[in-house]
């Protein structure tokens, strides 16, 4: 063999092996579970990953080689898609940030990560990888905070209260003979009824705000929320709407804390409630109850036709305090969240503005 033919053989090979360890990571690139995209200095796309493509619901192959100028004027790209790039355009690329957090449309969470500089040659790659379940975590997490903060500070503050109402309640209770006297017995009576208000008010709030350790007992569910929907009903048709609870052949037990339980589902129902009847009295109200067994579980289903909530209502919807409602007090939900929690379940919402809301609460199937 020649010298020259010899170093064309030797180049051969090596232009072979780059070619295969290209291929290698390619392929990793575009099996990757985040989305990749790379823009060479003129602003050409010159590589994307089938999980981006996914993304942007476009062929790979209609992709490569366009600006994104181009891509924006896609004729494939919808028009959620668009406004979903140009919104990422404006708030990473734009201003050269690396790292960007986003919510779309779907309320699901996207991590950006833009790299270019020096190390990329001039490239320009955008990532972008769904954190929806890590986001989950975290604000489960915050939210057990937040809510373990809240019972702390309601206990202390509901002591407080009572201590001085404890002394004001026996003082009264010993000049009550000297009202009498001077006929003013009435104001004895308003006094100490007055006072065991405020103190019944303090109540509730400890129990919403702090439940007890769970009494537990296995109960039918169907038969919790026969006893529910009695409580609630009359209520309802002064509203003008109807619960329906769809009846169940075979019994689904439960191990819970009756008392606890049913206060979620009044909560929520309570909420059905107000949702509907913000939208007048003309609108017929359904509260639709259903129960159902999936897998380990029984999914408890409960559906209103009311007015339904936002993403940012949706976000903060377990929030303590949080309340849209002029006299709301927004511990009702996320009373109900740890109490659910508490029984190692979880609820679920799904909300359409102007179409109504769905919970789903899960709790442990009893065989
Ligand atoms: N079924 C529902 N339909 C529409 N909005 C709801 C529904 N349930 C809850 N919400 C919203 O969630 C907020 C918080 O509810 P909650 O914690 O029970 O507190 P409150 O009822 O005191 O406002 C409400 O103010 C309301 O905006
Ligand atoms: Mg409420």
């Amino acid at each position: 063999m020649s010298e020259t033919q010899e170093t064309l053989l030797k180049s051969l090979q090596t232009f072979q092996s780059t070619q295969l360890v290209k291929d290698k990571y390619e392929n990793i690139l575009e099996h990757l579970d985040s989305g990749i995209i790379l823009f060479d200095r003129d602003g050409m796309l010159t590589f994307v990953n089938v999980q981006m493509a996914k993304l942007l619901e476009i062929p790979r192959v209609a992709l490569i080689g366009c600006t994104l100028t181009e891509i924006l004027r896609h004729p494939q790209l919808s028009r959620l898609n668009k406004r979903k790039l140009l919104r990422i355009y404006r708030e990473t690329i734009f201003h050269k940030k690396r790292h960007h957090e986003f919510c779309d449309d779907r309320g699901n969470h996207w991590l950006l990560t833009l790299t270019y500089g020096d190390q990329m040659n001039g490239d320009f790659l955008l990532s972008a990888k769904d954190v929806s379940d890590y986001k989950q975590i975290e604000e489960t997490a915050y939210q057990n905070d937040k809510l373990a903060m809240l019972g702390k500070i309601s206990a202390s503050i509901a002591h407080e209260i009572r201590n001085p109402l404890t002394a004001i309640r026996g003082f009264i209770q010993l000049l009550r003979p000297h009202l009498l006297h001077m006929g003013k017995d009435e104001y004895a009576r308003i006094i100490l009824m007055e006072i065991d208000r405020a103190n019944d008010i303090i109540s509730e709030f400890l129990n919403s705000s702090k439940p007890s350790a769970p009494q537990m007992s296995v109960i039918n569910v169907s038969s919790l929320l026969k006893e529910v929907v009695l409580l609630s009903e009359s209520e309802a048709l002064m509203n003008g709407c109807q619960i329906t609870l769809q009846d169940r052949e075979a019994p689904l037990y439960i191990s819970v804390d009756s008392k606890q339980i049913k206060q979620v589902i009044l909560n929520i129902i309570k909420n059905a409630m107000d949702a509907i009847e913000d939208l007048g009295h003309n609108h017929a109200g359904m509260i639709h109850i259903h129960v159902e067994q999936v897998s380990t579980n029984v999914e408890i289903h409960i559906c209103d036709n009311g007015k339904g909530m936002d993403h940012d209502i949706l976000a903060r919807l377990f929030d303590p305090f949080f309340t849209t409602k002029k006299t709301g007090t927004g511990l009702g939900l996320s009373v109900s969240y740890r109490i659910i929690k508490n029984h190692g379940g979880f609820i679920y919402v799904n909300s359409d503005l102007g179409e109504g809301t769905h919970f789903k609460i899960t709790l442990p199937h009893i065989k």
